[in-house]
């Protein structure tokens, strides 16, 4: 069992990225950690923790994190087409059981990385802020990650503004220390990559008839981000949204379902019209060793599977001890 930290903002799409992981057969998902983005930190905390127990995993903890982005906003946020419309304060899941840990997130990433015995896996799915924190807290804890997997970015074009994609725009300093960080393997999935992969209501129908708890949960909070992307971002197939974070999971799974280049990203954290833009450096016009395994498009029906088989795992519902 490979261990993951999971990093959250959970979002409508990163509640599909917590139910494939606590599903996929090889992940061991050692606590979610989440961060201010799609909403409020404690909306964002109490959606996390309903997911994991309408998946029937309360066991994996949950640790808070930090309420501010690492440095304050040169430029109040752009206005922009509502994310409120896409992520719900509140998903349609029963409350939890359980509140989150006493321990927050940057202290335990830290202490968790520092106690490994074996290497861990970070995926990170919300603005980069407690990954930046920690690492600036304790940089050694690099050495303890094989693998750094972040949804964010996009070369080709943005989404919170034209330059920009959410996740690095909502803390740019935060993204930027994280992409300079010296993780051995950083990979990105852009939206270059989400957007070659989408979900429409006939999969929602598809996931819920597999009767399984993380097959209900899905079908249960996307309804309502496939109609609110439809509404302020609609994609080539009407009804449909792309599912951004499950794609850093569906890569876990199956490392071919995108197509990597190894290449230099860098973050704007400066300009006005391009804060929060990723910079890709595709034909090498700088003389800078290449940070980033970036997704330069995703393969759908590979996407499909890995969705599948990871929802349709009863061992979602296993609880402790999950093997
Ligand atoms: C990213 O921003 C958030 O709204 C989603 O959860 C995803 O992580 C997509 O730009
Ligand atoms: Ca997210």
């Amino acid at each position: 069992m490979r261990p993951i930290i999971l990093d959250v903002d959970t979002g409508n799409d990163d509640a599909v990225a917590i139910a494939m992981a606590v599903g996929a057969s090889g992940l061991d998902v050692l606590g979610c950690t989440t961060a201010l983005g799609n909403l409020t930190l404690s909306q964002t905390t109490d959606n996390t923790l309903r997911t994991l127990d309408a998946l029937g995993r309360s066991d994996v903890p949950v640790y808070a994190g930090r309420a501010k982005p690492l440095v304050p906003r040169p430029y109040p946020f752009a206005p922009g087409r509502s994310s409120g419309l896409m992520h719900e304060a509140t998903l349609p899941l029963a409350a939890a059981g359980r509140g989150a840990a006493h321990e927050g997130a940057v202290d335990w990433i830290v202490s968790t990385l520092r106690a490994a015995t074996e290497p861990i896996t970070i995926v990170a799915v919300a603005p980069l802020t407690n990954i930046a924190a920690a690492v600036i807290a304790a940089p050694d804890i690099v050495e303890h990650v094989d693998e750094l997997v972040i949804m964010g970015g996009g070369h080709e074009f943005g989404n919170r503004t034209p330059a920009a994609e959410f996740n690095i725009y909502a803390d740019p300093t935060a993204a930027d220390v994280v992409f300079q960080a010296g993780f051995e393997r950083t990979v990105v999935m852009p939206l270059d990559a989400t957007h070659d992969v989408v979900m429409d209501r006939a999969m929602l129908e598809r996931l819920d008839a597999l009767g399984t708890p993380g097959g209900s949960t899905v079908a249960a909070v996307l309804d309502f981000y496939i109609t609110g992307h439809d509404l302020t971002h609609p994609m080539e197939q009407a009804a449909s949204a792309p599912v951004h974070d499950a794609l850093c999971i569906a890569y876990l799974m199956d490392p071919e379902v995108v197509e990597l280049r190894h290449v230099h990203a860098s973050v704007d954290t400066t300009s006005f019209h391009n804060y929060g833009r990723t910079t890709v450096d595709v034909n090498q016009r700088l003389d800078a060793e290449p940070n980033i395994w970036w997704a330069f498009s995703a393969d759908q029906a590979r996407f499909d599977r890995a969705l599948l088989s990871s929802l349709q795992s009863a061992s979602s519902n296993e609880g402790p001890g999950k093997k």
